[in-house]
């Protein structure tokens, strides 16, 4: 298959002052440059996304689940992607609420597609945020990626939107390589056979 990828690069931080759209824009150069994908990055901050949700589940309403008007959009970039990166940060060994709230929102648009990450916080670099959103994504049934970025104390390892880490350019290479060959698997296999969720 030749169609590039539809990649979603959702900024998972929200906070005033926030540093992930600087990482989340270092990521979509690289995503763009790959050349196996056509990027759309989703910005959290600029949706509305209430923390109260509709009485039934996303999961069994459908299509008839009733989100906000103002959600559309966003559900709809959603459920036109192939494949995710997440950009989170790390909040007391965790992911924003945000960014929970975003997933939440949703179910069949995470089914069956694969999803990478790249974190960063203090000397964990993001890790524990890491590993509570792949647990949580197996719940809706997506795929999520081995290779991930990770990195550490950003505000020493960044420098005018760059990681100052050489390395890193190959690492976030062998995340979008994995990506592309889950993301071309994945679409072919929904495509053939309805997946059995
Ligand atoms: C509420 C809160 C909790 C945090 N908890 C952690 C943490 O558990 N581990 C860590 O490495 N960094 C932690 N940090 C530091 C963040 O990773 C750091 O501030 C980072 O810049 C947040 O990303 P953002 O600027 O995109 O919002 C925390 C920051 C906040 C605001």
């Amino acid at each position: 298959m030749n169609e590039k990828h539809r990649l979603v690069i959702v900024i998972g931080s929200v906070r005033e002052g926030r540093f992930g759209p600087v990482i989340a824009s270092w990521v979509a150069e690289r995503a763009r440059e790959h050349g196996g994908f056509d990027v759309d990055v989703v910005d959290l901050a600029e949706v509305e996304i209430p923390l109260a949700l509709p009485e039934v589940s996303p999961k069994y309403a459908g299509d008839a689940y009733p989100r906000p008007a103002a959600m559309a959009p966003l559900t709809s970039r959603l459920a036109e992607a192939d494949a995710f990166i997440m950009v989170t940060p790390e909040y007391n060994h965790s992911y924003p609420a945000a960014l929970k709230s975003a997933i939440d929102w949703h179910f069949s648009q995470w089914t069956a597609k694969p999803v990478a990450f790249v974190s960063y916080g203090g000397a964990a670099g993001g890790r524990h945020a890491v590993l509570h959103l792949e647990n949580v994504l197996t719940e809706l049934h997506a795929v999520t990626i081995r290779d991930g970025l990770a990195f550490p104390n950003y505000y020493t390892s960044w420098q005018e939107g760059q990681p100052l880490d050489p390395a890193a350019a190959g690492y976030a290479k062998t995340l979008l390589d994995q990506l592309a060959w889950w993301a071309g698997a994945l679409r072919a296999a929904r495509e053939a056979v309805p997946y059995p969720a």
